[in-house]
Order: structure tokens, then sequence, then C-alpha cells
């Protein structure tokens, strides 16, 4: 995907008719709702002007001729209308606020579904940032198409067309005279709403932009001032302020000039009106109240003219919305189910890669041939590099990206044969950065077996040697560990990761050991849980401690995306090579430390 794809706001191009009928459908889903609003809308239209109708008959045959019983019945009628149209106005703000949360909640469903089964090759090409607004901003501003941009198209067509044709029952010259004027407002009006749009956008994209400058500075501030980026820094921030100033003023000036353009307009209207009406007037030809009448007519249509230029100025930015919304609800997963996929029950085979070769992107192969058959039960150490590929090999094995040729097999089957799912939930993994999500320590040791009890979660814990830690913590096992826990050490991530692939009781475990040195208890404790998880259990450990290294039953050395020495630590040593040289160089000198790159 190229840049552009991903830049907001950016949408120029003309309304598709096809998203806008799509748009359009999502409403019809809920299309109990969409009658009542339908219905409620257009008796509101008409009832609006019909009220001015009936002024024109209080004035007519009430107050002019002096007959007070018109009065009276008259304004019977008129307040009974209020009340009906006090309830359809109540209607169809209900129904359009439903409307637009359904919708919504339709499309988050939808997406959120979607973003929970693409594969982590979609989330390669795409920023995060992207999918937030698409989940966040272009959500709402669908939601308020199909509902509040609807209403007010509906609204103001109804309105408009109730008025044209009361006028023209009234007196059809005068009503000439306003239908002439309707062109001129819309196009004006719809002009002005386009300026002050497009000033606006300018002003969003700028807003945005600065929210990033200030996230990137006070997150780097101590890098900042160390390169003395400070004075570059204020020249590009104060760049962007006054852009953003100059588009917010231009804005303000079109909106100033907006309503006072289209009330003169109006006004030109009511001259015209009284003008001609005037002499008609003194002709006895037509009555003070069509005069008054024609006036009420003209001031009403300011305002749907005004809402609808406002929904059709911003329909091109929410249909681009919809349209984003759409390309990720129909987008593909690459990585799915075959037809026939089996269920695996469990995974206590041999674990073969044959003939492995795979790139994440064109050109560039990251594995090539790779081939291993792992016992079930060995543990395997993977060293090498940064770059060598030691996380794909365990992505591939999970089946979160799946080769480009030759095969992995599990229990002697093709993993391509089996059921992702039946996959994933065999597999216990430890992420280099464990990702813990907010809410309390018991929830996230939970996340490796939903169905767990108390008892069983806090004897995980235990076994990983996280009972003593979370014990002291202010609300022990309630204490919330705030967003991605930020609450808590990487260490202490470490052990509740542990904690929960315990729970799961996997048949494989993969730990992508953090390089990051954590306190001795600390690393003895981590060692522990290890120990214990890994006993009797196929493990992968992409390893970076030498007491993780020796440990394993066989080390594999990864340089570039290939094998480069495979064997025990005695072996490897014995044969005098690669790891033997590290081994020698680093490792006795780190000994039990951590070892970042150690191929490097
Ligand atoms: N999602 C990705 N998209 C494109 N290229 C990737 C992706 N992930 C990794 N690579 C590339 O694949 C190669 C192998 O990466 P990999 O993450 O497997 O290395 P590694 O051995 O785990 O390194 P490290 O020790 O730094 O974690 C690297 O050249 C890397 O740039
Ligand atoms: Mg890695």
């Amino acid at each position: 995907m190229s840049e552009e794809h991903f830049e907001e706001d950016e949408f120029t191009g003309a309304v598709d008719p096809n998203t806008l009928w799509r748009t359009a459908k999502l409403s019809l889903n809920h299309w109990p709702l969409m009658v009542t609003f339908l219905f409620s809308v257009v008796a509101v239209a008409i009832i609006e002007n019909y009220q001015t109708f009936l002024s024109k008959r209080i004035i007519d045959e009430g107050i002019v001729p002096r007959d007070l019983e018109a009065v009276r019945s008259l304004a019977f009628q008129y307040f009974g209308i209020t009340v009906l149209l006090a309830a359809f106005v109540a209607g169809f703000i209900i129904s359009a606020a439903m409307i637009s949360h359904w919708t919504q909640y339709d499309l988050r469903k939808s997406m959120f579904a979607k973003l929970q089964e693409l594969s982590f090759t979609y989330y390669d090409r795409t920023p995060l940032g992207w999918l937030m607004s698409r989940m966040t901003s272009d959500v709402t501003r669908v939601g308020e198409l199909v509902s509040w941009g609807f209403l007010d198209i509906t609204w103001g067509i109804t309105g408009i067309t109730a008025a044209v044709v009361f006028m023209f029952i009234i007196n059809w010259q005068l009503a000439l005279i306003v239908l002439a004027l309707i062109p001129i407002l819309v196009v004006v009006a719809i002009q002005f709403q386009k300026l002050i749009i497009s000033e606006y956008r300018v002003v969003r994209r700028t807003n945005s932009k600065i929210t990033g400058s200030y996230s990137e500075s006070i997150n780097g501030v101590r890098v900042v001032k160390s390169l003395r980026r400070e004075e570059k820094n204020l020249e590009e921030f104060q760049e962007l302020t006054t852009e953003m100033f100059n588009a917010g003023f231009r804005a303000a000036w079109l909106s100033a000039l907006f309503l006072p353009s289209v009330q003169m307009l109006t006004a030109l209207g009511v001259a015209a009106v009284v003008w001609y009406g005037g002499f008609q007037y003194n002709q006895g030809w037509i009555t003070i109240g069509t005069i008054q009448a024609f006036i009420s007519y003209i001031t009403f249509m300011l305002w749907p003219v005004q809402e609808m230029a406002r929904v059709f100025a911003s329909m091109q930015q929410a249909v681009a919305s919809a349209e984003r919304i759409f390309s990720l609800i129909d987008e593909e997963a690459d990585i799915v189910n075959r037809p026939n996929a089996q269920k695996v029950e469990h995974i206590r085979g041999v674990i073969e890669f044959d003939h492995v070769d795979f790139r994440y992107e064109k050109d560039k192969p990251v594995l090539q041939d790779f081939s291993l058959t792992v016992e079930p039960g060995e543990t395997i150490a993977l060293v090498g590099p940064t770059g060598a590929g030691k996380s794909t090999v365990v992505n591939l094995l999970c089946r979160f990206y799946e080769p480009v040729s030759g095969q992995i097999r599990i229990n002697g089957t093709d993993y391509q044969d089996l059921t992702l799912d039946s996959i994933h939930s065999r597999i216990g993994m430890v992420l280099q950065t464990p990702h813990l999500f907010s809410g309390t320590v018991l929830e996230n040791i939970r996340y490796g077996r939903l169905d767990a009890t108390d008892e069983e979660t806090v004897a995980a814990a235990r076994m990983a040697g996280a009972h003593d830690f979370i014990t002291l913590l202010d609300d022990g096992y309630s204490t919330e560990v705030g967003e991605g826990g930020v609450l808590l050490s990487v260490g202490q991530k470490q052990l509740l990761s542990l904690a929960r692939a315990i729970l799961a009781q996997p048949d494989i475990f993969i730990m992508d050991e953090a390089t990051s040195s954590v306190d001795t208890l600390t690393e003895a404790l981590i060692q522990k849980a290890m120990d214990h998880i890994m006993s009797g259990r196929t493990s992968f450990v992409i390893a970076h401690r030498l007491s993780t290294i020796k440990r394993a039953d066989r080390i594999i050395v990864l340089k570039d995306g290939r094998i480069d020495e495979i064997g025990s630590h005695a072996e490897l040593i014995r044969q005098k090579g690669h790891y033997y040289n590290l081994y020698t160089k680093q490792f006795q000198k780190e000994a039990g430390g951590s070892i970042p790159n150690i191929l490097a």
C-alpha cells in the first residue's frame, strides 16, 4: 500500500454512489427505526408549514374581520397541531439518535471482529494510527451521516416542498418569486460551506501534526535536549501553529460572512414579496395574511437550506470515511483455515520444518532452506545476531505467517491442514516485551485459560514465582496493572506472562527472552519458572542468557536465515566454531548475565 493511502482528510474525489448506497443501507438494517424516523420528519416538515398557513387564516378570517369566534377556534387548532408537532419532534430525535448509535455499534463490531481475524501481514503494512482513526472518528462521522445527515436532508427537502406547495395554494405569483430565490440560496450556501469545511480540514490536519509533535517532544525530551534540537523544534512548531491559526482565522471569517449573506438574500426575497404583494394588496387581490404568510415561508426556508448545504458539503468526507471503513471490513485475511482443516487436540509428536523458505517482503528472503526436526519434549535455544531470523522461526511455528515454500509439520501433518485456532490454543508464548492488558493482576494471568478458577490462577502464579511480589502490591491480585502494564516492572511483567503460560498448560512453549537485565533475584525466579514450564514440554527459546542456552538440549546458531551450527552446548564447544568463539570471547566474561546480540 502506498503512503498516500493512509493520509487523513485528503479525500477530494467525487462521492461514490456505490459507497453512498452501501452507507445508506447501514440504517436500513434498523428499518422500523428508519420508518418511525422518516414518518416523523415528514410530519414535522408538513406541520411546521401548516402552522404558517393557519396563522394566515387567523389574520384573514379572525383578526381582520374582528371575528373572535374564528380566532378562538383557529387558535385551538394551532395549539392542537403544536402538541402533535412536539410529539413528532421527539420521535425523530430519538429515532435519529438510535439509528446513529446502532450504526456505530454495528460498524465497530464488524471492524473489531475483522481486526481479530486479520493476519500479521495486514498489521505489518497498516499503521496503528490509521486503524485507530477508522475505529473512532470515521465511525462517528458515518453514524452521524446516516442519522442526522439524512434527517437534515429529508427535513429540508420535505420542508421546502411543503412550503412551496402551500405558497402555490395561497398565491402562485408570489410563489414564483420565492421559487426563483431558492436555487440562488442553495448555491451560495453550499459554496460557503465547502470553503468553511476545507479550512476546518486544514485546522484538523495541522492539529493532529501538532499533537504528534507535542508527544514526540515530551517523550523524547532527553534526546531533544542532548541533541540541542530545541530551537529547530520550536521553529517547526511555530510554522504549524501559524498554519493552524491562519486556517482557523479564515474559517471564522467565512462563517461570519456566511450567515449575513444568506440573511441578505432572504431579505431580498422578503422585499420582493412585500413590494409585489403590496401592489396586489392595493388592488384588493390578496389579503394582509397572505403577505404575512409569505414572509414567514421565506424566513423558514433559510434553515433547511443552511442545514442541507452543511450536509452536502460534508457528505464527501463522510462517504470517504465510509469507504475506508468498508475497505477494512472487506479486507481478506491472508491466513485462513483450509476447507477441510482438522482440529489438533494435542501437539505431542515431532515438529518438523521441512526446507522452509520465508520472506516478509518480495525479494528479501529471510529464512532459506530451513530444516529442523524437533523431538517431543526437546528444548531448542535459538541464538544469532539481530535480524538473523530467530523471531521469524517462532512466528512461523505459531502460524502467524506461513512458509513461502516448504512445509511445517505437526504430529506428521502439514500444519496448514490443521485449524488455526487449535494450533494457537496448544502454544504458549512469552514475548520479549510481555504484553499485559489493562485490568487486574488476576485477570491478566487468567488470560492464559479463561475458565480457570481463582485457585488455579493463584497456583499458577505461585509456580511462576510471582506470588510473592503480587502479595506485596497494594491490592494484591486485585491490583490494576495500568494500560499495557505500565505500573509493573519488566521483570514483574515477565513473571506474570510466565504464570499465564503455566496456567494455559500448552503443549509447546515459546519464549523470546528479554535482553534487558533484571535484578538477580527476579532473574532466578524467571529461570525457575522457565524450568518448571519447560520440563516435559517441547520448547523454543530465543535465548540471550547463558544459563538458558546451556540448559537447552540443542542450540541452533542462526545466521542470515540459515542454520550455521547446531548441537548441544558441549558439542558446539568441541566443534570450536562460531559458537565456541563467542562463548570464549563473550559468554565467559559475562557469564550468567544477559548478552544482547551475542553473535553480532
Ligand atoms: N514484520 C516484518 N516485516 C518485514 N520485515 C521483517 C518483519 N519482521 C522482521 N523482518 C525482517 O526479517 C529479518 C529477520 O527478523 P527477525 O525478527 O526474525 O530477527 P531476529 O533474529 O528475531 O532479530 P532480533 O534479535 O533483533 O530480535 C530482519 O531482516 C527483519 O528486518
Ligand atoms: Mg527477534
